[in-house]
């Protein structure tokens, strides 16, 4: 009796590491989760998006990191996309860097795709009207490398995502 149930818990715990999905968002992330891709840490970009983030997170949450069929939906996609395009819009809004590949991420998205195997979900962050970026031609040191940071990251994040595409 007790063996039986042991190897059942055996097989429940193994069972739910199979199929949890597999994001490979790579780097010092690693190999996460749904739910670990939005653990991402508080800033001053968190308030604004608050609303936003917490309904993808609800919504993974609600799934569970086993459920690939409940994550891999457009309704889950289109509300990670919703979370990091504000994530993201903030970032610029404050000239800041992310300080986690999680914040604001086009590779978390490319990643999220690539793991549900969700071609016709194409996710992909634009910079918001009021970015400037490497194109302004006055700019001060600082600024100048804040944005060469932030087109460097776009540089990576458009060729993960074309490498994503075929
Ligand atoms: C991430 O997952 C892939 C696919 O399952 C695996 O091949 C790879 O070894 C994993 N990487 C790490 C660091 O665990
Ligand atoms: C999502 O929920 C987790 C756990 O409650 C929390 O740590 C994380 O900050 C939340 N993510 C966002 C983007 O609000
Ligand atoms: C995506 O495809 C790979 C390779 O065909 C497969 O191993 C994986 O389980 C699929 N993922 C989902 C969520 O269907």
């Amino acid at each position: 009796m007790f063996r039986s149930i042991a190897a059942l818990a055996f097989f429940l715990v193994f069972a739910g590491r199979a199929l949890a999905l597999n994001i490979q968002f790579g780097g010092t992330i690693g190999n996460i989760t749904a739910s670990q891709l939005l653990a991402i840490p508080q800033g001053p970009y968190s308030p604004a998006c608050a609303d936003t983030c917490n309904t993808a997170n609800s919504t993974i949450q609600a799934c569970g990191d086993t459920n690939d069929q409940c994550l891999c939906t457009p309704t889950v996609g289109t509300q990670l996309q919703e979370c990091e395009q504000c994530l993201f819009a903030q970032l610029i809004d404050m000239n800041m860097r992310a300080p986690d590949p999680r914040v604001g991420s086009n590779p978390g998205l490319g990643a999220f795709t690539a793991a549900c195997n969700v071609s016709t979900v194409k996710l992909a962050l634009v910079t918001p009207p009021n970015w400037v970026g490497p194109t302004t031609e006055i700019l001060s040191l600082p600024a100048t490398i804040v944005t060469v940071g932030f087109g460097a990251i776009l540089g990576f994040s458009i060729i993960f995502l074309l490498s994503n595409i075929s």
